[in-house]
């Protein structure tokens, strides 16, 4: 004898049949998102790209009018701590073929944070007191990483990035 209010149901029941689908329903759904698991989190990034998605830097180690080169997403990024001279220079210009303001490139003056590849094509150009010079194909940057002239079309870019305190900067987060 069964206490079990289903069982006591006929085969071919209505009532039944519904439960029987509902379940075989969730079961199925179940089984399809545990296989599914392993091949979605795969398109998640690994831990090394997110520890290169942000870089923080240490400024008191970066003297008035040196330059540090950092690692972010695999580029580099030029932090340059501009000297009161670099920065009246760069305020008093808007470069070359890209003409852009000096304080639209720069959250503080004295800070300027440029990726450091050519926009010609891609080479790291060289820093010097005028900027940086491209030795592929001779393009001059100056020390607000615009384009002043050869091949490069555009200025170095600016990368997202947050100054966090008067000793660190953040680069990747905006
Ligand atoms: Fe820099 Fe060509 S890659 S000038």
């Amino acid at each position: 004898m069964s206490d079990s209010k289903s069982m006591d149901k006929p085969l071919d029941c209505p009532e039944r049949r519904n439960f029987l689908e509902k379940a075989t329903a969730v079961v199925g759904g179940v089984g399809v998102a545990g296989a599914s698991w392993p091949f979605i989190n795969s398109m998640n990034p690994s831990a090394d790209v997110l520890e290169n998605a942000i870089s923080e830097v240490d400024l008191k180690v970066i003297e008035v009018g040196q330059s540090q080169t950092v690692s972010w997403e695999g580029k580099p990024v030029f932090v340059v701590h501009r000297t009161p001279a670099q920065i009246a220079a760069m305020q008093a210009s808007k470069g070359g073929p890209d003409p852009q303001e000096d304080t639209a490139r720069t959250q503080q003056p004295e800070w300027l944070v440029v990726v450091g590849l050519c926009t010609h094509l891609g080479c790291v150009p060289t820093r010097d007191n005028e900027g940086w010079l491209c030795p592929c194909h001779g393009s001059r940057y100056d020390n607000s990483g615009r384009i002043l002239h050869g091949p490069a079309p555009a200025n170095l870019p600016v990368p997202p990035y947050k100054i966090v305190s008067s000793e660190t900067i953040i680069i990747g987060v905006a």
